[in-house]
């Protein structure tokens, strides 16, 4: 064998880019879709808003007024959207959270008007935590040394729970990160006849910087950091097991929260998981793309799409984004 055929044995004769070629090419190999129907767009509703109010912290995004949000779940409906989560901004706050249990509460009165404009075209779900409702901006009830109390606040779950689902919604987002969440609200739910009420798991929830901008979204009044109760950024394992306690415990869904940072564990999860595993996209990674693409830093629509791509690559079933709308948009155009 001479010198010049060991050198065209050798290589390329691999070519990975034949199959790069062409828009077509690329398109038929792709191994990860994004489809509307995966896609669950956040909403936020303030409380006796007459117009909506633009949440600078999330260009883009606004507090809804009932008017403005019936307006966006019908036009969710219409783009195919799989489901939209709600959030209400209360004007008044104590202590309990009495709004989230109160019947004509915020979050309650919207999934109200919700379900009146889209019926189950959508699947309604509800933000099933206390922090909005709250004085002190915690995610559950106080003991009297002003730690958060995990078996009183089950309590207080049970109960919003039952007025969330006698509201109408379909989906319940468990997102509090208390001990015992799930079978808490699944055994109320159930004993309360509404066995036709699922539960979203925030399984591993962390305890995440990049929840930032939300908190202008439900005007947080929170003082000092959740890391008591939502998981430590710097653990895997505890996102695995947290998912796995959740599914025993009667999770129709788990989630993996945020998403960009936490793909090992959102994949690690979507090994185990018998359920469905979601991804919540959160209000900073949103908020970092959209600075970054007003200064021009980045190309915002590819940068978008490759975000998502890139979580349900990871692992996700369906993804919690704001810009659900919009990509689900441009996904019905051919490309
Ligand atoms: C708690 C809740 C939070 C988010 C969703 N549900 C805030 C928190 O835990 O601090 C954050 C969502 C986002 O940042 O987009 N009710």
């Amino acid at each position: 064998m001479t010198d010049a055929q060991a050198g065209s044995a050798q290589f390329p004769q691999v070519r990975p880019r034949r199959l790069r070629s062409t828009p077509a090419m690329r398109r038929l190999v792709a191994e990860t879709q994004v489809s509307p129907a995966q896609l669950v767009l956040p909403l936020f509703v303030l409380e006796g808003a007459r117009e909506p109010t633009p949440i600078a912290a999330m260009p883009g995004q606004v507090q809804h007024t009932r008017d403005s949000l019936r307006a966006t779940v019908a036009q969710a409906a219409a783009t195919g959207l799989g489901g939209v989560m709600l959030f209400g901004v209360p004007l008044r706050r104590d202590a309990e959270g009495s709004g989230a249990t109160d019947p004509d509460g915020v979050l309650n009165t919207a999934l109200r008007d919700v379900v009146a404009e889209v019926g189950d075209a959508l699947v309604v779900q509800a933000d099933l935590c206390l922090d909005e409702f709250t004085d002190h901006g915690h995610c559950g009830v106080l003991d009297g040394a002003g730690r958060v109390d995990n078996d009183a606040t089950l309590d207080r779950y049970r109960t919003m729970a039952l007025a969330q689902a006698e509201a109408g919604a379909h989906l319940l987002g468990l997102s509090g990160m208390m001990d015992g969440q799930v079978g808490a609200v699944r055994q109320a739910l159930d004993a309360a006849g509404r066995d036709d009420v699922a539960v979203l798991a925030y399984a591993a929830k962390y305890a995440s910087a990049f929840y930032g901008p939300f908190r202008e979204a439900v005007a947080s009044t929170l003082v000092g950091n959740r890391r008591s109760y939502q998981l430590d950024p710097a653990n895997r394992r505890d996102g695995v097991r947290e998912a796995r306690l959740d599914i025993a415990e009667g999770a129709d869904v788990v989630m993996v929260k945020p998403a960009s940072g936490y793909l090992d564990v959102l994949a690690a999860v979507a090994a185990v998981s018998e359920v469905p595993v979601w991804a919540y996209q959160v209000s900073g990674e949103y908020s970092m793309v959209e600075a970054a693409a007003a200064n021009g830093w980045i190309e915002r629509r590819p940068a978008i799409e490759e975000s998502v791509l890139g979580i349900r690559r990871a692992g996700a079933d369906a993804v919690l984004t704001y810009w659900a709308l919009e990509l689900a948009g441009w996904l019905r155009e051919v490309r």
